[in-house]
């Protein structure tokens, strides 16, 4: 670790850290309705695909510039290239950053307010209809969204407040074990239901017939969101890292965890669906509807309700630790001789609390002309995110790596005399250079109907 930063002290703590921020709404959210949406085993395929081509290269790339530069993504691009000329590139990473604060920081306050209502026991006796009411009035009630959309805002925080080893690595993991253990729990749980094994085939047999472009790129755009790529959240984590620490199984181990909770989600969710006759294209609502109105039948209603929703908001607080740790290590790279971390982490929470309320007062109606091109503030950050800034960041960090960096920093697995290990350097370089960038430039483009 380079002058400034108090890095992770553990090879642990930082799978564990990296994994957390991999691992959050983006698994247990996103992927079962967007999987649910786009043929099921179908879009597994694609995004497994998706997973092995961007997933690994893009992780590297990331670690490798943050271990390279010691620094996070505001002040990473100028110390490798001894320049300002592809400072662009910090900006648009940290605008990612920002904007992508915005609209999680709202669905973690949603996952808050559900648990805060599971403990509660104000779902019982409610059926799917009772519940897609109620779940329309708490999304719209403005003063209950800002509450609970601030309240994720100040617990990141105060665990940032800690610093880098004393708060997010003792905290991750604290936190990842629990998540994973409360997931293979409640999976071995929904898989004694009579009627599961539907769900499983809807997730793991894929009718190729329904791989469609729209599936290509819906499963493109789920993975960067989910191994948190393109926005320089693990350049600032890379930059933590132990300088012996072996960037490409640091990957491979990250990669592995996700798509595990991602499988793990799916394997939760598809069967009690299926259980219970509901469909799985449900949409966004799957999770804040569906599952609480079938939660409601099972054996155990209100353990299941709390347990999921407890994970779920715990999956999303590994994940905006990360995200704002990138806000909070650039300016203090920016401003570090006048300003230590404390102030840092005080102006941050103070500016995110303000966007947080923002995008409440857009996405509620109470600023209804708060809008881009008619669409709420929410809407536009979460597509702006994952369909622009995310997958052309990535593009843009794998053509920096390929073709500017010195290839003797390309130093992705340090000290090693494996010939397989030393294979991975060119193999890496090929990929950042033609494979990745290709990909997503054709994938991104189709998107925009030029093919
Ligand atoms: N990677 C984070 C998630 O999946 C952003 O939620």
């Amino acid at each position: 670790m380079k002058e400034g930063h108090k890095g992770f002290t553990s090879s642990a703590g930082v799978i564990l850290a990296a994994a957390g921020s991999a691992i959050g709404l983006g698994n247990i959210w996103k992927f079962p309705y967007v999987a649910g949406m786009n043929g099921g085993g179908a879009f597994l395929i694609v995004y497994l695909i998706c997973v092995a081509v961007f997933g690994m290269p893009l992780l590297m790339t990331e670690l490798l510039i943050g271990k390279q530069s010691g620094k996070s993504a505001y002040g990473a691009f100028r110390t490798i290239t001894g320049n300002n000329r592809w400072q662009w590139l910090s900006w648009w990473t940290l605008a990612g950053v920002v904007i992508l604060m915005g609209f999680y920081f709202v669905v973690t306050g949603w996952c808050a307010a559900y648990l805060v209502e599971s403990v509660t026991n104000a779902y019982k006796g409610m059926d799917a209809t009772a519940l897609a009411e109620h779940f329309a009035i708490t999304v719209t009630n403005t003063p209950k969204m800002i509450l609970y959309g601030l309240l994720p805002v100040l617990l990141t925080g105060a665990i940032l407040w800690f610093g880098v080893n004393k708060g997010i690595e003792r905290l991750s993991k604290i936190l990842m074990p629990v998540l994973l253990v409360m997931m293979i729990v409640m999976a071995v749980y929904v898989l004694m239901l009579d009627g599961s094994k539907e769900g499983l085939l809807f997730l793991f047999r894929p009718d190729f017939s329904k791989i469609t472009p729209q599936v290509v790129m819906m499963a493109v755009g789920q993975c960067f969101f989910s191994l948190s790529v393109g926005i320089g959240a693990l350049i600032t984590y890379g930059a933590y890292m132990p300088n012996t620490q072996d960037a490409s199984m640091t990957s491979f181990q990250v990669i592995v965890l996700d798509t595990l909770v991602a499988l793990l989600a799916g394997v939760i969710i598809f069967p009690a669906v299926f259980a219970f006759g509901v469909s799985p294209e449900e949409g966004p609502e799957l999770v804040f509807v569906v599952l609480p109105a079938i939660f409601q039948q099972m054996p155990l209603p209100w353990l299941s309700s709390v347990m999921f929703f407890l994970l779920l908001f715990i999956a999303a607080l590994t994940s905006t630790i990360s995200v704002m740790e990138v806000a909070v290590a650039s300016l203090l790279e920016a401003f570090g001789g006048k300003l230590n971390r404390h102030h840092v982490v005080l102006i941050t929470t103070v500016i995110v609390c303000a966007l947080v309320s923002l995008v409440v007062l857009s996405m509620t109606g109470a600023w209804s002309k708060l809008t881009i091109m008619q669409h709420n503030l929410f809407d536009v950050s979460d597509n702006l995110v994952t369909m622009v800034i995310m997958p052309l960041g990535a593009m843009c960090m794998s053509l920096f790596v390929g073709w500017f960096m010195p290839i003797k920093s390309i130093d992705v697995v340090p000290y090693s005399k494996r010939p397989w290990k030393k294979a991975l350097r060119p193999m890496l370089i090929f990929s950042l250079r033609f494979v990745v960038p290709i990909t997503i430039l054709l994938v991104f483009l189709n998107g925009l109907g030029v093919f």
